[in-house]
């Protein structure tokens, strides 16, 4: 990849930043301070093209969604039918909410012009005039300044009616959620738009084929979005100079648990985690990684034998598991893996909307078992069960959301099954022995 080679030739370089170049800056949020760092330059670029030309010129970038799935984006503007009659619709998925994932918000809130000349791009691009961001409800700084970001792009022209003579007409709304994971998934988040309890729909039809009030409809994530400006800007071939053939470029990478910097890191796409502990200063004094996920808990777990596995769709998926949404939780030696998938599992079980009965009762099933063997009430014929009852979850779900909630289940007993069995021969948590009796 790009990355590695970057870091054989001058380590500092790996540090790409784009979207994050100017978040340490007062005011960054600010329109002024967008204009002074090219803001709205690659809009115009975009603007000055026919809209086919700005979906193939994204294409060739290969700019793939930041969401989590890895879809080209330009292929999915590209699946938007023409001259159909029907209104087009943009709607950005900013209910970023995967445990671990802290990279849109951090965007939003550091520099929300880049996703609003994003949009603009994106609309041109797909024929639409009306563009709505639906927001984690939970971040309301977030929303205040998103807000105040858009009432700035209507105030210099860059949104609303025919923008800066181009023709176009764009309205955005932006829109607070209400606090449910499942209303990440795009076709919940569709149904929660339009005022119904977002639950996910069949697919197909695809949202490009009947999507917000039943018309074609693009959901990107916040992150692919804002990314569009910068390839418009600076050239597609500038964006491939980074990241790997089928991962090109930059992206956001977010680094938590135990280490001693947790953060966004942007980096090339193809970067290691030893790389970015390396740039980052590591794992927390004293200690040694244990497990980590590459792309959020549902995202099959990795271990220290990971540590040099490309951050990318192919290099992740080729040593089992997701890139997802590039959120490296890092746990050390002091962590029982045990704990950390009973708290990833609850989560799921209490998110779970319910709707299939795999994902809805599997989940409820999984956190009992689980809690059993934490607080050393477990046996062993318990392992084959957690394995039993997430093998009928993974793929007979409705949704991502089941297949995300048995990721950890499979990983873990891959990497920790001995871990598992000491908590039920010891009779107890080996970790924490206080906490064996919280389920009591
Ligand atoms: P998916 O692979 O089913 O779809 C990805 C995108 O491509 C969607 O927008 C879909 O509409 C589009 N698409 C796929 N095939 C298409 C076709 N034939 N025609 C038209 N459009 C098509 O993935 P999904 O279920 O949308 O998302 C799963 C991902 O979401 C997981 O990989 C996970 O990492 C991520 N995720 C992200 C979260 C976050 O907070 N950002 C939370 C939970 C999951
Ligand atoms: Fe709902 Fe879970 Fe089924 Fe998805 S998999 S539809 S979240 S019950």
């Amino acid at each position: 990849t790009v990355a590695a080679e970057v870091s054989k030739a001058n380590p500092e370089k790996l540090l790409a930043p784009v979207l994050s170049a100017f978040w340490d800056q007062p005011d960054s949020w600010t329109l002024e301070t967008y204009l002074r760092h090219e803001g709205y330059a690659g809009m115009r670029k975009a603007l000055a093209m026919p809209p086919d030309d700005v979906i193939a010129y994204v294409k060739d970038a290969g700019l793939r969604g930041r969401g989590g799935a890895g879809f080209p984006t330009g292929m999915k503007w590209q699946f938007i039918p023409q001259g159909d009659g029907k209104p087009h619709y943009l709607v950005v998925n900013a209910d970023e909410s995967e445990p671990g994932t802290c990279k849109d918000i951090p965007l939003l809130f550091a520099n929300p012009h880049s996703l609003i000349e994003g949009i603009v791009i994106a609309c041109h691009a797909i024929r639409s005039n009306h563009a709505f961001i639906y927001l984690r409800g939970e971040v309301v700084p977030v929303l205040r300044r998103l807000h105040e970001a858009v009432r700035e792009a209507y105030d210099a022209g860059y949104l609303g009616r025919d923008i800066l003579g181009s023709g176009l007409d764009l309205d955005v709304v932006v829109h607070a959620g209400a606090g449910a994971y499942i209303c990440g998934e795009e076709t919940a988040l569709l149904d929660s738009l339009e005022g119904r309890r977002g639950q996910p729909r069949l697919r197909p039809p695809f949202p490009a084929v009947a999507g917000l009030y039943a018309c074609p409809t693009v959901v990107n994530n916040v992150e692919s979005i804002a990314s569009v400006p910068a390839i418009m800007n600076k050239g597609k071939d500038w964006f491939r100079t980074m990241g790997s053939e089928k991962s090109p470029g930059f992206t956001l990478y977010s680094l938590s648990g135990h280490v001693t910097n947790p953060g966004q890191y942007e980096a090339p796409l193809g970067i290691t985690l030893r790389q970015l502990l390396d740039m980052s200063g590591g794992i927390r004094p004293g200690h040694r990684l244990k497990f980590w996920t590459p792309g959020g808990s549902s995202t099959p777990m990795f271990t220290d034998e990971h540590l040099d596995v490309p951050l990318d769709y192919e290099g992740v998926g080729a040593a089992g598991s997701m890139l997802g949404t590039k959120a490296l939780q890092c746990f050390d030696e002091t962590t029982c893996v045990v704990r950390a998938v009973t708290r990833w599992t609850e989560f799921y079980a209490h998110e779970s909307c319910g709707k299939c009965t795999p994902c809805r009762e599997g989940t409820y099933w999984l956190v009992q078992l689980l809690r059993d063997i934490e607080a050393g009430k477990g046996r062993m014929s318990d392992l084959d069960k957690l394995n039993d009852i997430a093998d009928n979850i993974n793929g007979k779900s409705f949704c991502a959301l089941g297949d995300g909630a048995a990721s950890p289940i499979f990983s873990s007993l891959k990497y920790f099954r001995p871990e598992y069995e000491q908590h039920i021969t010891g009779k107890g948590c080996p970790f924490d022995p206080a906490r064996s009796t919280a389920w009591a």
